[in-house]
C-alpha cells in the first residue's frame, strides 16, 4: 500500500474521491495525510469525519516559505508518506519541499497535481473562468507531476471536453469536475504502479 498525503486548500470533492477509491481498491494506496493551510477548508471536515490525521499549517502563520514547508516535511517524515497528492492546494511547492521528495530514479519529485486547463495554454487555478473569459470551444482536465514551475511539470493523464456557448463558468465547472474526479484517481493509480515497478527494477 503506497502511502499518500493529499494537500488541499478548498472544498475537498477531490479529495473525498480519492479516500472513496483507496477504500475501493482502485487506487492500491492510503491516504495517511492530510495537509491544508486553510484552516476553514471544506478539505478538513472531510479528512477528520475519515479519521484521517490532518496537519493544519496555516502559511501565514510562518515567517518564511521554508519555515511553512518545514513543518510540513516533519509530517511527511512522521507519517512515512511516499507519494503527495495536491487536490485544490494553492500554494506552489519550494525546491526544498520537491527536493525532500525527489526520487533519483523517476527523475522527478514524487508530486503530483490537478489542473482545471490545458497546461500548455493557461497556467494558474482559475482555469474553468479562463476558458469562459477567452471564448475557448474546447478546455481539459490535466494531472501533471509538479516541479518548481507555476503548471509546467511532465502530463500523466489529460482529458478534453468541449465549453458548450451557454456554459457560465459554473456549468463549466460543475462538468469539469465530473471529469477531476474520474481522471484523478485513475492517475494516481497509474503513478503508484510506476513506482512500484521501479521500486521492483532497483531490487532486482
Ligand atoms: C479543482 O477544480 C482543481 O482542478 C483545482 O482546485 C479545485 C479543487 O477542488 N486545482 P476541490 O477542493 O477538490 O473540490
Amino acid at each position: 500500500m503506497t502511502r499518500l498525503a493529499v494537500f488541499a486548500s478548498g472544498k475537498g470533492s477531490n479529495l473525498a474521491r480519492i479516500l472513496a477509491a483507496c477504500q475501493q481498491g482502485t487506487i492500491a494506496g492510503s491516504v495517511v495525510l492530510v495537509v491544508c493551510n486553510e484552516p476553514g477548508a471544506g478539505a478538513v471536515g472531510i479528512a477528520r469525519m475519515a479519521g484521517i490525521p490532518v496537519l493544519i499549517a496555516d502559511h501565514r502563520d510562518y515567517p518564511s516559505r521554508v519555515a511553512h514547508e518545514r513543518a510540513i516535511v516533519h509530517a511527511l517524515d512522521e507519517h512515512q508518506v511516499i507519494l503527495v497528492v495536491l487536490a485544490g492546494y494553492m500554494r506552489l511547492l519550494s525546491p526544498f519541499l520537491l527536493g525532500y521528495l525527489y526520487d533519483p530514479r523517476m527523475k522527478q519529485s514524487r508530486v503530483i497535481s490537478i489542473h482545471p486547463t490545458d497546461p500548455a495554454l493557461y497556467q494558474g487555478p482559475a482555469g474553468y473562468a479562463w476558458a469562459i473569459a477567452t471564448g475557448q470551444t474546447a478546455t481539459a482536465v490535466t494531472v501533471q507531476y509538479v516541479d518548481e514551475g507555476m503548471d509546467t511539470g511532465r502530463i500523466i493523464l489529460q482529458e478534453a471536453f468541449a465549453v458548450l456557448l451557454e456554459d457560465t463558468v459554473e456549468t463549466l465547472k460543475a462538468r469539469g469536475q465530473a471529469i477531476e474526479h474520474r481522471l484523478f484517481p485513475r492517475a494516481i493509480q497509474h503513478v503508484v504502479d510506476r513506482m512500484g515497478s521501479r521500486l521492483s527494477c532497483a531490487a532486482s
